[in-house]
């Protein structure tokens, strides 16, 4: 998509497109711009004053999709279980967790990196944090690749069943919790619920939703997208070898290099706005082109470079404002084993197709390849 972007940067970084769903809305593909829009409280996320309480899905009811004072209520509720402090404490057990996955592979001459390895290490983490048993992991795959697929307007009707079955499976785990709660998020989310004032069941189901997908359709690509720009940049792993410490930087430069998440999350303007000489109407949508702006070249040298060695990024691959990406300690901190684990363990890992022949995920929102075939040795 890079070229498009560096067109769009250039000739319309303010684009206006017709969505899937028929609505009018707007595409910001300058880093600047996204910066701005990020920030500013006109762009609301509110669904519910956009559309109805009828536009709702449990999809929807949670912190993404609110604003204040609703977000910041919502967002309190789970903001303790992810503090960078927390998050830390976790490391030896999420490097435990990459070593079992890489000593069990089914074969230790290739893998699949996506299923063997970048799939289920983010799931095992947050399926632990909130208490949900991870061998359901195929389940939880399904439905969230599923949501999040359903930005590209199609299937309906799976999406409708998927999210039944999604709530039913949760509502069924709640009932369990509320029986017998135990130390993990979910326990304490059941019990704040329970006290009537602080969650609605409805935003139980959708705050633990959205974290069941982040979990799903991030970190996951995180890692994929990371190890592919390492296998095509053989120089860039071989000087991550000799140079472990660089890792922190390295992660940062491939989340700016291809981020997981493509597109920011729509929102609309609460009033008409002018921005940059552009007439944004009352109720339009904005969508800002995340992974746009991380190659704008206003903002980052040699964009197109991939350079692990790169001072200070400031990349908005987790977003920007208060909607800032509430996972990003976890998903840094899972990044960095899996990726320094993989290069240590396999240094002359290989991809076992040609790099054209990768197929991308569908759908506007997550950056991701379905399967990435590696020879191990
Ligand atoms: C929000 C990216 C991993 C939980 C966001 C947003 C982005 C993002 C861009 C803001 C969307 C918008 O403003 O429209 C990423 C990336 C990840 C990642 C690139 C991995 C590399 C995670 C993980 C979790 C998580 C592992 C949780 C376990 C959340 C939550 C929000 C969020 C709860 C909503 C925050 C709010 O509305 O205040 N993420 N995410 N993310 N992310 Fe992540």
């Amino acid at each position: 998509p890079y070229p498009v972007y560096e067109k769009l940067r250039k000739d319309d970084p303010i684009f206006k497109v017709m969505f899937p769903s028929g609505e009018f809305g707007w595409i910001i593909s300058r880093y600047e711009d996204a910066v701005q829009i990020l920030k500013d409280s006109r762009f609301s996320k509110d669904i519910v004053k956009r559309y109805g309480a009828d536009g709702q899905s449990i999809f929807s009811s949670n912190m993404l999709f609110s604003d204040p004072p609703d977000h910041r209520r919502l967002r309190g509720l789970v903001q303790k279980a992810f503090t960078p402090k927390l998050v830390a404490d976790m490391r030896s057990h999420i490097q435990s967790i990459a070593d079992v996955l890489l000593d069990e592979l089914p074969s230790q001459e290739t893998m699949n990196l996506i299923d063997d390895f970048a799939f289920p290490l983010p799931i095992i983490v947050i399926s632990e944090i909130l208490g949900v048993p991870a061998e359901d992991r195929d389940k939880f795959r399904m439905w969230s690749n599923t949501v999040i697929e359903a930005s590209t307007g199609q299937n309906a009707e799976l999406f409708q069943q998927h999210e039944r079955e999604f709530t039913e499976y949760l509502t069924a785990w709640f009932a369990k919790v509320r029986q017998e709660p135990g130390q993990d998020l979910i326990s304490q989310l059941v019990i704040a619920e329970e006290s009537g004032e602080q969650l609605t069941e409805k935003e139980l189901l959708g705050v633990v939703s959205l974290l069941i997908i982040a979990g799903h359709e991030t970190t996951v690509n995180l890692i994929g997208n990371g190890i592919l720009a390492l296998l095509e940049h053989p120089e860039q792993r071989d000087l991550l070898i000799q140079k472990p410490e660089l890792i922190h930087q390295a992660i940062e430069e491939m989340l700016r290099y291809n981020g997981p998440v493509e597109f920011s999350t729509s929102r609309w303007a609460s009033e008409d706005i002018e921005f940059r000489g552009q007439q944004i109407a009352k109720g339009e949508l904005v969508i800002v082109a995340l992974d746009s702006a991380n190659r704008d070249e206003e903002q980052f040298k040699d964009p197109d470079v991939f350079d692990i060695t790169r001072e200070k990024s400031a990349h908005l691959a987790f977003g920007k404002g208060i909607h800032l990406c509430l996972g990003a300690p976890l998903a840094r901190l899972e990044g960095e084993i899996a990726v320094s684990t993989l290069i240590n363990r396999f240094p002359n890992m290989k991809l076992q197709i040609d790099v054209d022949t990768l197929e991308w995920r569908p759908g506007m929102i997550v950056r991701g390849v379905k399967e990435i075939p590696v020879l191990l040795k």
